[in-house]
């Protein structure tokens, strides 16, 4: 628990997400059925037309759209984000497909703050695409990680893991529908120990 918070007090996490925020949907809904005791007082995406903001709006939660543009630098994005998030006074920084890396810039704003999901056991499979990868490596197993982040990619401490076997036949659809299934129950248990048990 960070300091700073009165006890009883629901610590504050702005949710950043590139895509469809399956993620931050079971995220959201752990909260309200007092499963993560947490609020969500950001959401926050790289693309203004991430499917994710707008389930988030539908929500009430307050959400930004900042795109990063071509040729400049990203730290640039990132000010405006980190900007935000402090204005919202979150104390947790929670990336849920969000697929931009960080600078080391916006990692010292929320030094020890900041955890990410992963759709394979790191440190196998880093990256975008590692269902594919995970498949095309003709693995017999992968899953799920959650871990803090730092300044490489999907990379950092790691605080839980879930093994999801590969089956024949499996596709990267079908892999993909088990792997979400298992990071939506994964993710918010995880965070309510992160943020309330000692680690
Ligand atoms: C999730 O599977 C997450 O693990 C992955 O993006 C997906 C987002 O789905 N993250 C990474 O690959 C990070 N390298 P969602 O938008 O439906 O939550």
């Amino acid at each position: 628990m960070n300091a700073d918070m009165n006890a009883g007090e629901k610590p504050g996490m702005a949710i950043m997400i590139s895509g469809t925020g399956s993620n931050m949907d079971a995220i959201i809904s752990a909260t309200r059925r007092g499963l993560l005791a947490a609020r969500t007082v950001l959401v926050v995406s790289d693309r203004p037309d991430a499917p994710g903001l707008k389930k988030a709006r539908t929500k009430g939660i307050k959400t930004l759209a900042v795109p990063y543009e071509k040729g400049v630098p990203r730290e640039k994005a990132e000010s405006a984000i980190i900007g935000a998030i402090k204005a919202e006074r979150a104390e947790w920084v929670v990336l849920a497909g969000f697929m931009k890396l960080l600078t080391p810039n916006f990692i010292q704003a929320f030094r020890n703050r900041i955890v990410n999901i992963h759709p394979a056991l790191l440190p196998s499979f880093p990256g975008a695409h590692a269902i594919r990868d995970a498949l095309a490596a003709r693995a017999d197993i992968t899953g799920v990680t959650v871990h803090m982040v730092d300044e490489l990619m999907d990379h950092g401490t790691i605080i839980a893991q879930e093994e999801v076997a590969i089956l024949p036949g499996d596709t990267e659809e079908s892999l993909a529908a088990r792997i979400h299934a298992t990071e939506h129950k994964l993710y918010p248990r995880t965070l309510q120990q992160l943020f309330h048990e000692d680690f």
